[in-house]
């Protein structure tokens, strides 16, 4: 009886598949509802495998197939596979560690994925895999970064390689003190606004100022030694408000501590370089304006 049913089952399918044989194309033959059609069900299928062309990777072996996974085998190993129809991928000068080592694999999906660009994982997620440290940068932090916090490593960073350490969109000082110039901060810029560095005396431009003193410009924007933006911001996330850090590189073994209290309209800053310092965006004059307003005209 269940024999029968199978047989039955069975006659039924051959049948089917020449029916819907003649209506697909040779090539489509591989991905029919009974034999590999799973892979192309996720969401974004990769553009050989959708038009079938299964043969620009796998290679007939001449062994039988359906009934044995020998019937098979890949085309070329490992990234060189992949490198066959993406030669520019990774040919910038500072390449990513596992693209040199030609392991599209730890990232990629070869067939469909559900996440964009064929990757094996969504947004940072497919990053922390291999840098657990800054995972737990992101994870402790206090203030977070947006795009850091949103999934986005790549708004940044090149995956595959790039002309800018580390692997940046754009280059962004190693040192601690550079002349300030647009182009030493293009990485950041290509989200912030450079006036909040340019404005000696500004109402807006920035939250960092004492009245309309402007202390980014103070202590970023200089000829020679200007301070670079992490030697007080983290830029994946900050263990104090406002992506400030509490500990940054000094000289040799020596870390700076930086102590950041912010207050309703500044901050105070307790550090090893100068005095605690406290600003206050709201001048004397605002200030003597904001008392009228509430006290009322004398
Ligand atoms: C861009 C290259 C590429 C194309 C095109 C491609 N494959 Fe693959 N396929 C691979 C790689 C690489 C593997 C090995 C995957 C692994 O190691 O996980 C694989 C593995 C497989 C496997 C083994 C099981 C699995 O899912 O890992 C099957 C079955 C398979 N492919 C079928 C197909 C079929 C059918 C097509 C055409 C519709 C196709 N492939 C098109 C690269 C490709
Ligand atoms: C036979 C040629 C061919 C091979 C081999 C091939 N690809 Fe592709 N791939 C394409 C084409 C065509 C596209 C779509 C056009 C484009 O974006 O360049 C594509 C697109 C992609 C995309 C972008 C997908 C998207 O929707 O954003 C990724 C990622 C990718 N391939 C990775 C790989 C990896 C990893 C391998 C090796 C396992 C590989 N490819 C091997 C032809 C190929
Ligand atoms: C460390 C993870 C990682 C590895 C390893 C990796 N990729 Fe990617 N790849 C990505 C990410 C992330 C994106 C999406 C980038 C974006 O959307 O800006 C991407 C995008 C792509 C794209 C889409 C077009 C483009 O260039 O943005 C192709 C094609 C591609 N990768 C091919 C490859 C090939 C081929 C290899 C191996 C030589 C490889 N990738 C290795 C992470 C990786
Ligand atoms: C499979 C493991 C692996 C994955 C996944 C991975 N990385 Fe890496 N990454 C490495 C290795 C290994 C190095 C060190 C390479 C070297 O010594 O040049 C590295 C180095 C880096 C560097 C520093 C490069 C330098 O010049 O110092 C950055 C930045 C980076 N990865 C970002 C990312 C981002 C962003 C992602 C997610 C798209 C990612 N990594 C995913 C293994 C990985
Ligand atoms: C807003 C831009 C930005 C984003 C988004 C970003 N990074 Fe970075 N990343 C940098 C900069 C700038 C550096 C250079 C080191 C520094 O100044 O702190 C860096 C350095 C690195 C390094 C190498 C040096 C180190 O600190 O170990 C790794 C690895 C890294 N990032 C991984 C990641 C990962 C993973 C993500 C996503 C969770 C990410 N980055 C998101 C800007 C960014
Ligand atoms: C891809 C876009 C992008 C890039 C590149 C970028 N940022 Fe941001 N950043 C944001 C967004 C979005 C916010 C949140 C909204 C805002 O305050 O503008 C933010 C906020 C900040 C804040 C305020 C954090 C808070 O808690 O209010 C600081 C500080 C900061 N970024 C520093 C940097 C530095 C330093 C760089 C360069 C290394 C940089 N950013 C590069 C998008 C970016
Ligand atoms: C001396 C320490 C210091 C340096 C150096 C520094 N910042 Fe800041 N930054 C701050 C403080 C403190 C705040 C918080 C101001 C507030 O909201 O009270 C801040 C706020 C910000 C904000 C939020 C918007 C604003 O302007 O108030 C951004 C974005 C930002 N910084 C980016 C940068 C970038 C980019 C650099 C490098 C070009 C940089 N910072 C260098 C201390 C610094």
């Amino acid at each position: 009886m269940h024999m029968k049913k199978l047989v039955l089952w069975g006659a039924v399918q051959f049948f089917a598949s020449f029916l819907f044989a003649s209506s697909v194309a040779a090539a489509d033959g591989c991905l029919v509802s009974d034999c590999h059609a799973d892979l192309a069900l996720p969401k974004v299928v990769h553009s050989p495998v959708s038009e079938g062309e299964c043969e620009s990777c796998h290679q007939a072996t001449g062994a039988k197939h359906p009934g044995s996974a020998k019937g098979f085998k890949a085309v070329a190993r490992g990234g060189e596979l992949c490198l066959q129809c993406h030669d520019d991928v990774g040919n910038e000068p500072n390449r990513h560690g596992p693209v040199r080592a030609g392991r599209c694999n730890f990232c990629h999906t070869p067939h469909a994925s559900d996440n964009p660009a064929l990757l094996l994982g969504s947004g940072n997620k497919i990053c922390f895999y291999c840098h657990g440290g800054i995972e737990r940068i992101v994870k402790n932090a206090r203030s977070q970064h947006a795009p850091v916090a949103e999934g986005r490593c790549w708004d940044c960073h090149k995956p595959h390689g790039s002309e800018f350490k580390p692997l940046l969109k754009d280059y962004y000082p190693a040192e601690f003190y550079t002349p300030y110039r647009y182009e030493n901060f293009a990485l950041c810029f290509r989200c912030h606004d450079d006036r909040a560095f340019l404005y000696e005396r500004t109402s807006e431009a920035t939250s960092f100022r004492n009245g309309d003193y402007n202390l980014h410009v103070l202590h970023v924007n200089k000829a020679k030694k200007g301070r670079v933006c992490k030697s007080c911001h983290g830029v994946h996330g900050g263990d104090q408000d406002k992506l400030i850090l509490s500990k940054i590189p000094g000289f040799g073994s020596w870390e700076i501590p930086i102590n950041f209290q912010r207050t309703a309209n500044g901050g105070t800053c307790f550090v090893g370089c100068h005095k605690p310092k406290t600003y206050d965006r709201l001048s004397q004059q605002q200030i003597l304006r904001e008392q009228k307003t509430i006290f009322g005209q004398e």
